[in-house]
């Protein structure tokens, strides 16, 4: 029960980015990709046998049904009309693709294919969409999200052939590009008092915007437009430049040295994106960022000081293990390697790790390494040579030896790790150890990773601790720190998300302390998740937002590391869904 009121919560915070984000696709004038999809559609639905490249019809699957088609034949798709398909394809895009994948091959959702979809047929479909299952489908009916015509329609929909979205190559990324100060005309020492290391870049979801936060003053210095729900922030190596990607896959290009830190440059690099990174490898700092996209899925590496596209890399390929063709292998996280002029790119649904080498930007090479499926985030560990990533789908954790180029291992870990970059520490029995919490379960995973000290103990789930629930996002330390502070910010119940856990790293047996945050920022109604706790500079404070409804108000909460106790709490009526914060100097050195 509280596990399908879990996936709900998920699925209404998918839902509700989504349908923002298409308000902000479809505002995105002359590259507007709905716009040149919907032609495309209008003529596919006209004659729906004629669908160009679609993936689907090749792979292996499709070709197996086919076989038994010629047994007992697959019924033909309902009738649809155009405007039917039209809308379907909207809802499936912006609610179900998430899950179920762009091109409905499947991913944390079942694959919705035609072969798949035709031989269950329109009524066991429609039970399926209107009530959800408890294995992690929403309840898209019975909670009222669709209407009933809409839950008829989306049986219907995904009976027909799969439309393909459209692809995004180097015109559409030129097209998209704009330099608003060139690199020649800006600043050429820092012309603000800030202490620019200790600023925070603060997400700004629904609004499509982020916060510049001074770290010192708590005073907002910039609100800038973005793309919509940012999914992350990024420094370059020597913190000049800020990178922030949306969900929609904008990326904006910061200069922290204008006097008002703002956009120099932007760039769209695809329809749905999520990674960023610059390039840290000495001789290389600030040259190079890195984007990878969802769709199209593939990657993007551009000049650091203006994001002009130099290499667009496809990832479609083949999957780890079975070896299968895949057409949507995502692009997850991308770290910048220490070890090597590298890149470290994780592609979900192949289950590779990819090593790009940017030493020669026309001549790349890559070495590709098989850890396991649906790779999703990770991090560091303290010492920067180990990538340590989840692959939520095998309940995986695959770590990567960034300097021998090599899987070092990869860790059985419960369900669904969900470590953000995740969160280092001394371990007062077991040395050091990397640690994620999961959004299916309360578990916190401590991860042995001092493969010379404590040899035993490497590579090995060393511990488990019980946190507050499942729905955890995000787990945060710092070198300067004795606190493990562990959100909950997407549990059903209230009292969880609304609160942080907090452990004693020395005395972890003791379990954790909850500080009611929600409460403490007093806001008044809303949902009021506490969400990502992340540290200043110096490490002796925590900031916890406080992401309420888009209407409502939201708060970010400043703890007092040591004491535990409140120390401020910033409220200004344009923080409007604040999420995710990212400290200049701690994001630039990778310490968590
Ligand atoms: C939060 C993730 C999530 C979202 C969003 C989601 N699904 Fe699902 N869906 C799942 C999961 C997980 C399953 C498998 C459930 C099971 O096996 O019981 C599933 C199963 C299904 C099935 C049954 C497939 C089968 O072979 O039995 C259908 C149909 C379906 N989803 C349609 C949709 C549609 C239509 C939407 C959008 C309106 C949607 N889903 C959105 C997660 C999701």
């Amino acid at each position: 029960m509280k596990q399908l009121s879990l996936n709900l919560v998920i699925a209404a915070i998918l839902s509700a980015s989504a349908i923002a984000y298409a308000e902000t696709a479809a505002i995105t004038s002359p590259t507007d990709p709905t716009a040149t999809h919907k032609a495309e559609m209008g003529a596919n639905t006209a004659s729906p046998p004629a669908m160009p490249g679609v993936p689907a019809a090749k792979d292996a699957k499709l070709a197996d049904s086919k076989q038994e088609q010629a047994a007992a034949p697959l019924p033909p798709a309902p009738p649809i009309t155009p405007e039917e398909f039209e809308h379907g394809k909207q809802i499936f895009f912006q609610r179900c693709a998430g899950c179920h994948g762009v091109l409905r091959k499947g991913a944390t959702g079942k694959p919705l294919t035609p072969d798949i979809t035709r031989a269950k047929g329109t009524e066991y479909l429609k039970v399926f969409i209107n009530g959800g299952s408890p294995a992690g489908m929403p309840n898209w009916g019975t909670s009222g999200e669709l209407t009933q015509a809409e839950v008829d329609l989306m049986a219907r929909y995904i009976q027909q052939d799969v439309p393909q979205p459209p692809e995004w190559g180097m015109k559409e990324m030129k097209d998209s590009w704009k330099v608003v100060i060139k690199p020649e005309d800006r600043p050429t020492k820092q012309m603000n008092q800030y202490n620019i290391s200790n600023i925070f870049s603060v997400t700004l979801r629904d609004a499509g915007q982020i916060a510049l936060i001074d770290g010192d003053t708590k005073q907002i210095i910039n609100i800038i437009k973005t793309g919509y729900a940012v999914h992350i922030s990024r420094l370059s190596a020597s913190g000049r430049y800020l990178f922030v990607i949306g969900r929609d896959a904008r990326i904006n290009l910061i200069d922290l040295w204008m006097e008002k830190p703002d956009t120099v440059a932007e760039i769209k690099i695809g329809l749905e994106a999520r990674s960023v990174e610059t390039s840290k490898y000495k001789g290389f700092e600030d040259k190079l960022a890195i984007a990878g996209s969802y769709w199209p899925p593939q990657y993007v590496i551009m000049k650091g000081d203006s994001l002009e596209p130099e290499q667009i890399v496809s990832t479609r390929g083949m999957t780890t293990g079975t070896q299968e063709y895949h057409p949507e292998p995502r692009v997850a996280a991308i770290v910048a390697s220490h070890e090597h002029p590298e890149f470290i790119v994780n592609v979900k649904e192949t289950g590779k790790v990819l090593l790009v080498n940017y030493e020669d930007v026309n001549n790349l090479t890559t070495t590709s390494i098989p850890a396991a499926l649906f790779l999703h985030d990770g991090g560091w560990d303290s010492t920067h040579r180990y990538f340590m990533t989840a692959a939520n789908k095998s309940d995986k954790v695959a770590v990567i030896d960034s300097k021998e180029r090599k899987l070092t291992a990869l860790i059985d870990v419960d369900k669904t790790p969900h470590p953000g970059r995740g969160a280092n520490f001394v371990h007062p029995k077991f040395g050091p150890v990397w640690a994620t919490s999961a959004l299916g379960n309360e578990k916190i995973t401590l991860i042995g990773t001092d493969p010379k000290g404590h040899k035993d103990n490497a590579w090995k789930v060393v511990e488990t601790l019980k946190g507050q629930g499942g729905g955890s996002l995000f787990i945060k330390t710092h070198p300067k720190s004795s606190n493990l502070w562990v959100d909950t910010g997407l549990n059903p119940d209230e009292k969880l998300s609304q609160s942080v856990a907090v452990f004693d790293i020395n005395n972890l047996e003791k379990g954790f302390d909850v500080l009611p945050i929600a409460q403490w920022a007093d806001l008044g109604e809303g949902p009021k998740r506490v969400v990502q706790p992340e540290y200043n500079k110096a490490g002796d404070e925590v900031w916890l937002s406080v992401w309420n409804g888009k209407t409502q108000k939201s708060a970010i909460v400043i703890i007092d590391d040591k004491t535990r106790k409140l120390k401020q709490v910033i409220k200004d009526d344009r923080l409007i869904t604040p999420t995710g914060k990212f400290n200049v100097y701690n994001t630039m050195n990778d310490i968590y």
